[in-house]
């Protein structure tokens, strides 16, 4: 069974592709439709062309090469990720060109690009800043940490702002929820966060440079902040509670 927001976007990409028309939309607007409703915009429609760089073409058919013969289809996701990264995000010519590119229905490439939030089908900032602020990460102070930013930025959660620096996203768990609270800004991850972490990091990235990545509290990964609380002795020699006759 789809849950009704899932079963209306199918529903609206179906009845679009069968009419065989430009825009994909519903006749009703929902606020909370951005993921799964495309609306031909400016910067968003099929008069702009989208076809993979010289390089990326390698790059797709290495990609392809990975999968056993007669199973492309399986290298979708990489290749909307290498389009994305082409085109700084995922418009529809880009879904259209992938779909082509590996003899799929759009549908099928449709329903991915909807479904997974990391394809952002909306331009974003140079820094696409994501924010997670599930139950670890809020329990250690990342509501605190989204406020400043929206304050330090200017933005709210999916807005970007005017010199197109930075987006702001808030999203779920990234896995990284020992080091709460936490940022994926772009590729990487900073952790262990203060508000003023969070203005070195910002300041960097609009200087141009290029700030630590990881975390901030003086850890190297995930171990206890407090000091190591077991393997804290010399590695036991080889033989160790082995029979003496062995
Ligand atoms: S809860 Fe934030 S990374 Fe898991």
């Amino acid at each position: 069974m789809f849950s009704q927001p899932r079963f209306m976007m199918l529903t609206s990409v179906v009845r679009c592709a069968r009419a065989g028309v430009r825009s994909l939309s519903t006749s009703s607007a929902l606020s909370s439709d951005k993921l799964f409703v495309h609306r031909d915009s400016e910067k968003n429609n099929l008069d702009i062309k989208f076809e993979f760089s010289a390089e990326n073409l390698k790059r797709a058919k290495a990609i392809i090469a990975v999968y056993p013969e007669g199973h492309s289809n399986a290298a979708l996701l990489p290749l909307l990720d290498l389009a994305q990264r082409q085109a700084g995000w995922l418009p529809i010519s880009a879904m259209n060109y992938v779909a082509e590119y590996l003899g799929m229905p759009r549908i099928r490439v449709y329903e991915v690009a909807t479904f997974y939030t990391m394809y952002n089908r909306e331009p974003v900032g140079k820094f696409h800043i994501q924010i997670c602020t599930t139950t670890p990460c809020m329990l250690r102070g990342a509501e605190d940490v989204q406020a400043h930013i929206e304050k330090k930025l200017a933005i709210k959660n999916g807005e970007t702002t005017k010199d197109g620096l930075f987006t702001l996203s808030v999203v779920e768990c990234l896995g990284a929820c020992v080091n709460a609270p936490m940022l994926q800004i772009n590729d990487d991850y900073y952790e262990d966060l203060t508000n003023k972490d969070v203005d070195h990091i910002l300041d960097e990235l609009k200087a141009g440079k290029k700030p630590k990545i990881g975390p901030y509290n003086g850890r190297k990964a995930g171990e206890p902040a407090g000091g190591l609380t077991c393997l804290t002795e010399p590695p036991k020699g080889p033989g160790f509670k082995v029979q003496s006759g062995l």
